[in-house]
């Protein structure tokens, strides 16, 4: 509550002012770069309306300013992977909380945001699955080369790295189980213990992480300890036939590097949800053991926008009607 306060209090002289039965014309903006399935949308209209609140939709947009002016009056934002930053807080005059239907929130300014006393929440666990289940079918694509016919090889009896053993990690690992792969995992903020729990060997570094599986599995978020920290000497110290999955970000990944590395390892394959900047070089340079998604997908499936959609509407009267700050990011 005290957190709640201390953020609304600048925008609004009398905090109870925000709850729902005294608030008149409060607008939801869901601006969506990439928009969510019909049926999401649907759904958080009804949180929304529900709540006595107005639904506005700014999707697919070509231009910032379009984002600029549609945020200018609107109380809260659903985003995305659209980037917020200090320009859109500095032109959404009205602005109380963003959030992100998501987990990664690299794309929002979080300093920005405190500066303009907006509260920032994400979805953590609400799309994990999807994005969990297309890491595996990936890692099918990879070890059957890419559909092209060949013999390829299976996921059963092979090593399985998971870099960061959070809500996706956690899901890789148990859709995993079901081929029959070993599984390891490196996360230096989960307990051995939860990973001895869901029958997963922790190891303590991600050099012993690299050096130990067949396929790496990649769910790091981008932050500044993170970014390129997926670089040359670290990919060296896989075996051969190695594989890399990235449904990440690509800022972890040290693209030249990968480049280099690839050149070298003529046995590695990267397949990744991430377009690296290099998409066009790199699928001229590696035919056959280099695929991007043309779009970020990981989390575009029906159930996951309706997860992290329906949650990030309901976070948001959540907050509104009663201060609930539990997903707040920006603390
Ligand atoms: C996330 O961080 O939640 C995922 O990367 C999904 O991102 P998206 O909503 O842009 O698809």
């Amino acid at each position: 509550m005290e957190n709640f306060f201390r953020f609304v209090k600048p925008k609004i002289k009398e905090a109870t002012l925000y709850y729902t039965s005294l608030v008149e014309n409060m607008k939801v903006l869901i601006a969506t770069e990439k928009p969510f399935a019909k049926v999401a949308v649907d759904g958080i209209r009804e949180v929304v309306e529900q709540a006595g609140y107005e639904l506005l939709l700014l999707e697919k947009y070509a231009s910032k300013q379009q984002l600029l002016e549609a945020v200018v009056d609107v109380d809260a934002l659903i985003v995305r992977s659209d980037n917020i930053d200090a320009e859109v807080f500095q032109a959404a005059n009205n602005l109380k909380i963003v959030v992100r239907a998501g987990a990664g929130y690299d794309n929002i300014d979080l300093a920005a945001a405190t500066q303009h006393e907006v509260v920032v929440m994400n979805t953590p666990g609400q799309n994990a699955n999807a994005v969990a289940e297309l890491a595996m079918g990936l890692m099918v694509m990879a070890v059957r080369n890419l559909y092209n016919g060949t013999s390829g090889i299976e996921l059963k009896g092979k090593k399985l790295g998971i870099h960061a053993y959070g809500n996706v990690g956690r899901n890789v690992a148990r859709i995993a189980k079901g081929f029959g792969m070993d599984i390891y995992a490196y996360d230096a903020f989960c307990p051995d213990e939860k990973m001895v729990q869901d029958g997963i060997q922790p190891l303590h570094s991600a050099q012993e992480l690299y050096s130990t599986c067949d396929i790496v599995s990649l769910h790091i978020p981008a932050t500044p300890q993170t970014k390129n920290s997926i670089n040359q000497s670290l990919l060296n110290l896989m075996p051969q036939g190695a594989i890399l999955i990235n449904t990440a970000r690509k800022e972890v990944i040290n693209e030249e590097e990968l480049i280099l590395f690839m050149q070298e390892r003529k046995d590695f394959k990267y397949m990744t949800d991430v377009m690296p900047a290099a998409d066009k070089k790199m699928n001229e340079l590696f035919e056959g053991r280099y695929f991007a998604t043309p779009k970020k997908m990981g989390a575009q499936t029906a159930e996951a926008n309706i997860n992290a959609g329906i949650a990030a509407a309901k976070q948001i009267v959540d907050f509104f009607q009663n201060g609930n700050t539990q997903f707040q990011l920006n603390k």
